[in-house]
């Protein structure tokens, strides 16, 4: 079985274990692996590299490169001080905790950004390449998993390759995958996709059998993703999108079946897949970075006529039926490196929705996904930023409160700015929908204050509007008041008190 998956004779004799294939790492390394959100990720060698730490106790740190966060082993390797600096993505609560103390040293970047850095050289030298795949091919192309990600790139630019061949993934995999990597700048040519479902590339990322210095055989499993069913709030989110949705396709502003969907990680994105589900609208195009569960759903409701993605990343139950069905989706799917799903030429091109979460947004429509408080990074900008600067249609969500109600996720002016005003079309919380459109900041704030705020800060946000605007100025603000609430919560535990705050004259 393992020699139908190793097709180029030459490599067979390569085959080792993970134990074996961790003793190519040595400190100060710089690694890319194979993952995008917790799925098709590098797992065996890095995790008999932690086995190796805690047996020999040294010291040995690595710097690692991903396509986005990797599964259990980003927990397991900063558990074991392995990583010294991580990009581009990460969403594990140690790992979050470590970079925080400033103990990782973290580059958040946009998804698409990473593979172009590597090309011209400013991430430095890569030495190796760890890659999950389903096969090599004769020539020893390697055939990916469950998502793409980084790993072309990752591959062209490693000196030295290791394959982690997973015997979980059905060998009908093959011919999910488009990769395609752009030529170097500047003599590059446009990327030619114009419709979601072209394909440009090669089903396997090349790769010199001479480069591949061990094929370890796994079978590991991905981490589920564990998607937070919808509450009532996120339902009405839900809602108030796909109102929205149809009142565009009622005056002619989008097609019938919309433009293609990109959505977020997150319980409103899924929901509001979910409920196109029982809508009229149909014939959906999805292209995206991420496919979760609703796709799938919307794929045996008839809804989804083809999905573009750089990852499946599934619970456990959708992978279990996505694994057993695969033959009935492989002609529905292409799975593409992240430069490419997330490529501003070609989100432009296709006129894409996308839907993703916010942490906080401002009266004039900023947007915070990343960090809490300004200083506490959460997960990292992801893709959100690659598709929300191009997209047809920008959507954010978030609840106009967290914690209770002791933070409104409406405030004077947020504490780190992940996407401008200028980028941000649609604002959507619990408590309606602000269409930003073609209007000015003032006109954005009474939009904002009035239709997203929670009745509980919606006076005290009006009230700042009104007396920084009597200051004049385009983004009318009272700089020393501005961020008075987010101190506020940090004094107290509580932004509410600031409706009692004295007014900057
Ligand atoms: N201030 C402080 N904390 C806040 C907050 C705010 N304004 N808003 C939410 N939170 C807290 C919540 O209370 C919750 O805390 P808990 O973990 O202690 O319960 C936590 O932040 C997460 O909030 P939640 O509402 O559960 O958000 P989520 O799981 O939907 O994630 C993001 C929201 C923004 C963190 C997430 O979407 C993200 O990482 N986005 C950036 C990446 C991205 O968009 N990629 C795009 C394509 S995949």
């Amino acid at each position: 079985m393992l020699e139908q998956r190793i097709r180029h004779r030459g490599l067979q004799a390569k085959m080792m274990t993970a134990e074996e294939a961790q003793s190519w790492i040595k400190d100060g390394m710089t690694i890319g692996v194979s993952g995008f959100t917790k799925s098709g990720d590098a797992k065996a060698v890095l995790q008999a590299l932690a086995r190796r730490v805690e047996r020999s106790g040294e010291t040995l740190r690595i710097n690692l490169y991903s396509g986005a966060s990797l599964g259990e082993t980003d927990g397991i390797l900063v558990e074991h001080q392995l990583i010294a600096r991580r990009l581009p993505y990460q969403s594990d609560a140690s790992l979050r905790k470590r970079i925080n103390r400033g103990e990782v040293t973290y580059v958040d970047q946009h998804l698409s950004h990473t593979a172009e850095l590597l090309r011209s050289g400013c991430l430095g030298e890569m030495d190796l390449a760890i890659i999950e795949a389903t096969a090599i091919t004769e020539d020893g192309g390697i055939i990916p998993t469950t998502s793409v990600g980084n790993s072309p790139i990752f591959v062209q630019r490693a000196k030295h390759v290791i394959v982690e061949l997973n015997t979980e993934i059905p060998e009908a995999f093959e011919g999910l995958h488009d990769i395609y990597l752009p030529e170097d700048r500047p003599h590059r040519a446009p990327i030619p996709i114009r419709n979601v479902r072209d394909r440009i590339g090669t089903p396997y990322i090349p790769c010199s059998p001479d480069k591949i210095i061990g094929i370890v055989p796994s079978k590991c499993k991905d981490t589920p993703s564990s998607i937070v069913p919808a509450d009532a709030e996120t339902q009405r989110m839900a809602e108030y999108i796909l109102d929205f949705f149809q009142h565009e396709i009622r005056r002619g502003r989008l097609p019938k079946n919309l433009l293609p969907l990109q959505s977020g990680v997150g319980s409103v994105s899924n929901a509001v897949l979910s409920g196109l589900a029982a809508s009229p609208i149909g014939d959906l195009e999805i292209y995206t970075e991420v496919m979760q569960d609703a796709v799938f759903d919307l794929f045996d409701a008839g809804k989804v006529v083809f999905a573009s993605s750089s990852s499946l990343t599934l619970s456990e139950r959708m992978t279990e039926h996505v694994m057993r069905n695969i033959h009935r989706y492989r002609d529905k799917i292409v799975l593409r490196p992240q430069e490419i799903s997330n490529h501003p030429e070609v989100v432009r091109r296709l006129g894409i929705i996308a839907m993703n979460t916010a942490l906080e947004v401002d009266i004039y429509g900023n947007v915070n996904s990343t960090h809490v408080g300004g200083t506490q990074m959460m997960n990292g900008i992801g893709g959100s930023g690659d598709f929300a600067r191009n997209a047809a249609l920008t959507i954010f969500v978030t609840k106009s409160v967290a914690k209770d109600g002791r933070i409104s996720c409406v405030v004077p002016f947020v504490t780190h700015v992940d996407h401008t005003e200028h980028d941000v079309d649609v604002l959507v919380t619990e408590q309606g929908i602000a269409d930003l459109r073609g209007l000015s900041p003032r006109e954005r704030a009474v939009e904002i204050i009035k239709n997203l705020a929670h009745p509980m800060y919606r006076d005290a946000l009006m009230d700042y509007f009104r007396r920084a605007s009597a200051h004049g100025g385009q983004t009318p603000h009272l700089l020393a008041e501005a961020l008075s609430w987010h101190q506020r919560f940090m004094e107290t535990g509580d932004m509410r008190e600031a409706e009692s705050l004295v007014p900057v004259m």
